[in-house]
């Protein structure tokens, strides 16, 4: 059932006609926003960064606020100019070019966003690691990558199995204690010279690998390029209605699509400043740096808004949020009690937006011109076509549940999977549409509504885990003859990573030997993969050329057999 609609806040914003935009717009005009547009020359850093200082005198903003619970330091454009330039240099000392790739994996900081700079500015491309990955999955990426060097920090090094990396030629290490063999990130960059020379790109050049799991399969190298920033700049403005004078706070990592496309690059096109929150925090925290840096435009997720909730009244009561103008979420289903909670206690909706990795921008979102419908994604974005087709790729009416499907050309989609061509041709196996892997529908008007993946793709608090990975690692566990994972729904995760085993002969079930491979998957993968609730099964179903069969699975995990 539909809730009560939420009516459009009509007024000075953005995107002030939707059916308008709709109607005429076109990403061609948005690259006459950009520098390059008369130069010529190419390079996000450029747009994101060096113009903010050099063309548009705001090289003494703020751009960036850090705090830890240990640091906290505030960085300017120029400031963050002449760090990423340094680094840059200290790329090229170090032999890597235009077109090596880097990896950075680390907890949010400074350095992780100076790296970032510093190696898109050398046309180096990024691999970014999410800190909570364990050998396993670092092995996996840095190996497919063919990373040539990597930025972490000392508690994390020893994590990447730099024996078995044979491209890795350089460790740059950024803290107190620097291991031997390692460069000392801080010293090496204070002592190069500020290199600001661009290096001028293609727009078609890689920007970043992300991995993205799947259903099948390792993970998948997901290469952006510097177009990206096309989508990028006109969601910040008609999606989270960014202007001058706003502080935005998204709250993703940057070790996942969101933290990098919004968590920086996306504000800094518009020239404003961003939050970025480290270390543990409570709900308490997340109230304490939305007042304290009087944060205005918020982009978060419904697990985070259901923390808030959980700390009632009172808590929100504490804080002094009247800045906050503008509230979004990502990643999972917002439910129609986390909107209500905020129309009640924020005076506002919290507007849900739509998309993956692989898409790079935002897709399919609600927007302050348009009325909100409780439980819907919203609508597709002006330029973006999204329809449901069926498994044959044949367009479906309003109403019937299918494939969610965008059609091929928007300008911060994945170009490539790298290593993997095959794979990326499956996305598009019904031309000219891109398949999501999310089932959906879409009503009369034509708003769409979110149904959860079709292909075993887990979502757990909004991370992306993929079933293979997990059952690959159970199986490598002495106890375990087979595995198959799924996603069990949850009222407070969304989903649960759930695995059914086979025991191998001689190992009985028992409470201890579920902790173990509880953590087995933890220090082996990540900790966001490791399965909450086993389940012993006699055998796994395959389907006929021998793969898990997920739709069994997944009937398991909802009782249905
Ligand atoms: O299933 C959809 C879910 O997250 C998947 C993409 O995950 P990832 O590539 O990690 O990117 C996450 C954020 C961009 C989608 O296939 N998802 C994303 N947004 C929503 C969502 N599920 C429900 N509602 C959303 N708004």
């Amino acid at each position: 059932m539909e809730g009560n609609i939420i009516p459009a806040r009509p007024g000075e914003h953005n995107l002030a006609d939707y059916g308008a935009a709709r109607a005429d717009f076109d990403f061609a005009r948005v690259a006459e926003e950009f520098s390059w547009f008369e130069s010529g020359r190419v390079n996000i850093v450029y747009e994101a960064v060096d113009r903010q200082v050099a063309e548009l005198g705001r090289g003494d903003q703020a751009a960036l606020y850090f705090e830890d619970g240990r640091r906290q330091e505030e960085y300017t454009f120029k400031q963050l100019q002449e760090q990423s330039a340094r680094f840059a240099a200290v790329l090229q000392q170090y032999g890597l070019a235009r077109g090596d790739r880097l990896g950075i994996f680390m907890p949010r900081s400074p350095e992780l966003y100076i790296s970032f700079l510093g190696a898109a500015r050398r046309g180096v491309v990024v691999v970014p690691l999410f800190e909570a990955f364990m050998e396993e999955a670092l092995r996996d990426r840095l190996g497919d990558s063919g990373a040539a060097a990597v930025v972490t920090t000392p508690e994390l090094l020893p994590r990447i199995p730099v024996g078995d990396l044979p491209a890795l030629k350089h460790i740059f290490v950024a803290g107190e204690d620097i291991p031997p063999g390692a460069l000392d990130w801080r010293a090496v960059t204070a002592a190069a010279a500020p290199d600001t020379a661009m290096e001028w790109v293609d727009r078609e050049h890689p920007l970043f690998i992300l991995y993205a799991s799947g259903a099948d399969g390792k993970a998948r190298g997901l290469v952006h390029v510097h177009e990206i920033m096309t989508g990028l700049l006109i969601t910040a403005r008609w999606v989270h209605d960014l202007r001058p004078g706003d502080v935005y706070w998204c709250t993703a990592d940057p070790g996942w699509i969101t933290g990098i496309a919004y968590g920086f690059l996306a504000p800094w096109l518009l020239g404003i400043p961003v939050v970025v929150r480290g270390g543990r925090f409570d709900a308490a925290d997340w109230c304490a740096t939305l007042a304290k840096y009087r944060v205005s435009v918020w982009y978060s997720a419904p697990t985070a808004f259901r923390m808030l909730m959980a700390g009632g009244d009172e808590l929100l009561a504490r804080y002094d949020l009247s800045r906050l103008r503008h509230i979004l979420s990502v990643g999972e289903p917002l439910t129609e009690e986390v909107l209500n909670w905020s129309m009640q206690k924020l005076g506002q909706p919290v507007y849900d937006t739509w998309w993956m990795s692989e898409t790079g921008m935002n897709m399919i979102c609600n927007y302050r011109c348009l009325p909100v419908k409780p439980g819907s994604i919203g609508r597709p974005f002006p330029g973006i076509t999204a329809v449901i087709v069926d498994d044959q790729g044949r367009e479906m009416p309003a109403g019937k549940i299918g494939n969610l499907a965008i059609k091929d050309g928007w300008p911060s989609r994945f170009r490539s999977v790298w290593n993997d061509p095959e794979r990326y041709a499956r996305y598009f196996r019904h031309r000219p549409w891109f398949i999501s892997g999310d089932a959906a529908y879409r009503d009369e008007d034509g708003y769409f509504y979110f149904q959860g993946r079709v292909d075993g793709v887990i979502n757990t608090s909004g991370e992306r885990v993929g079933p293979f990975e997990v059952e690959q690692k159970l199986a490598e566990h002495p106890a375990v003859a087979r595995a198959g994972v799924a996603g069990k729904p949850d009222r407070l995760r969304g989903e649960i990573v759930k695995a059914f085993v086979v025991l191998a002969p001689g190992y009985a079930w028992s409470d201890e030997l579920a902790a173990e491979l509880r953590n087995f998957v933890k220090t082996g993968l990540a900790a966001h993969a490791a399965p909450r609730e086993f389940e012993v099964k006699a055998e796994i179903p395959l389907t006929g050329d021998g793969r898990v069969d997920r739709r069994v699975l997944r009937e398991w995990v909802l009782g249905l057999s």
